[in-house]
């Protein structure tokens, strides 16, 4: 009777350590299949593995074969760890103290193991070397922008002639000619940041008191997004920014453009709006022909906010990570320039309360001497209508 009792009370404790082995094996299937998953994405702007320009295709021939081998050094170990512990697992043997062959001092061995991966070590040496050069060769007579990071948003300075003058300035969209090699000066006002535009080339930190040149070209004109990679304060993952690549002609027509004095206001609710401009914005911002005369060398260096001349001739602002034109992403950057319906909704609440869309620390009380971003200005409606109408002619 009780040799039957305790093969019941076996059999149930059996099924249930296979059915807890299952789950076990579902739950580690479902953990590896959700982490492989986590690669997977169809609209990924910041891919670093899909290059749009030389410099990064310099960086994919490396990285490329680099993790080719690795895969092959990876599934040859693993492959030999998973094959010994199989065949010597305890219990294949009647003899449980049995030792498999030993191989220690085996000369051969020893050396194919010190001398492959020391080969492989120097050959991936080498290819670094040679690409860490490539990368830092610059072009003679190409194009000059200083990069500049500051809380939270990039500026630009062209130099278009080529003489050592800053032409104009920008902010946020960095606009340059498609398949050609442009050179960065990548600096920094306040703290560091780290400029990195995937598809068209690594990182580069911005420092300040320092200025690092990287190369940057596009092979065909489109937009390439990036993203402040450097933790920099409060906004700094709202911190982006854009290459707009152009053809030749509509860089220079672009160019052209940004040398020009900003246009006039002319209807009532515009010259309103530039009265306001001039009474509340005026101390940061600048527009050429409205303040670039106001203080010693304005009309080149913006100081603490992006320069506005030409602000329509950018898609976003606020750091690139608000719309300034409906449907932005679905759409090329001369599209948007050409018959893009102003995003009149967002810049107004930009306006309106800017630490609500983008965190800020614009009050300087907290002990430094300026603050850190765009205050809230507590603007009436219709100051704020008067601004936005003024802000759209910017063109
Ligand atoms: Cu600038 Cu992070």
């Amino acid at each position: 009777m009780s040799e039957v009792a305790t093969v019941r009370r076996r059999a149930p404790a059996a099924t249930s350590n296979a059915g807890q082995r299952r789950r076990w094996r579902t739950a580690a299937l479902s953990a590896a299949v959700a982490l492989l998953a986590t690669a997977c994405a169809s609209d990924a702007p910041l891919d670093t593995l899909e290059p749009k320009g030389s410099a990064a295709r310099t960086i994919q021939d490396l990285v490329a074969p680099v993790f080719a081998v690795a895969g092959v050094v990876f599934v040859l170990v693993m492959g030999a760890i998973v094959l010994l512990v199989i065949r010597f697992r305890a219990g294949r043997s009647d003899d449980p103290d049995e030792l498999p062959p030993q191989t220690h001092g085996h000369l051969g061995v020893e050396i194919a193991w010190t001398v492959v991966p020391a080969a492989l070590l120097a050959a991936i040496g080498l290819a670094t070397i040679v690409t860490i050069f490539d990368l830092a060769a610059e072009p003679a007579d190409a194009l000059q922008v200083t990069v500049t990071g500051q809380q939270w948003w990039w500026s630009y300075e062209y130099d278009i002639d080529g003489d050592g003058e800053v032409d104009f300035i920008t902010a946020n969209e960095m606009v340059i000619p498609a398949d050609t090699e442009v050179v960065l000066a990548i600096e920094s006002r306040d703290v560091i940041h780290s400029f990195w535009i995937p598809p068209l080339n690594g990182k580069r930190d911005a420092v300040p008191g320092r200025s690092a040149s990287l190369v940057m070209q596009a092979d065909e004109p489109g937009t390439y997004r990036g993203q402040c990679t450097e933790f920099c304060g409060l906004s700094h993952g709202f911190m982006r920014m854009r290459v707009q690549a152009l053809t030749q002609d509509d860089f220079d027509e672009w160019a052209d453009g940004q040398q020009q004095d900003s246009v006039e206001a002319t209807t009532d609710e515009q010259i309103a709006g530039r009265e306001l401009f001039t009474q509340l914005c005026a101390t940061c911002h600048l527009i050429g022909g409205v303040n670039n005369d106001t203080y010693d060398g304005a009309d080149q260096v913006s100081g603490t906010a992006p320069n506005l001349t030409h602000l329509m001739s950018r898609t976003t602002f606020a750091g690139s990570t608000l719309d300034l034109y409906l449907d932005v992403d679905d759409r090329s950057y001369e599209e948007i320039i050409a018959d893009g319906v102003v995003n009149r909704a967002e810049l107004e609440a930009w306006i309106r309360d800017p630490s609500a869309l983008k965190p800020m620390a614009p009050d300087p009380s907290r002990g430094n001497e300026f603050g850190r971003g765009m205050p809230d200005l507590g603007l009436t409606e219709d100051q704020i209508d008067d601004l936005v109408a003024y802000l759209m002619v910017l063109e």
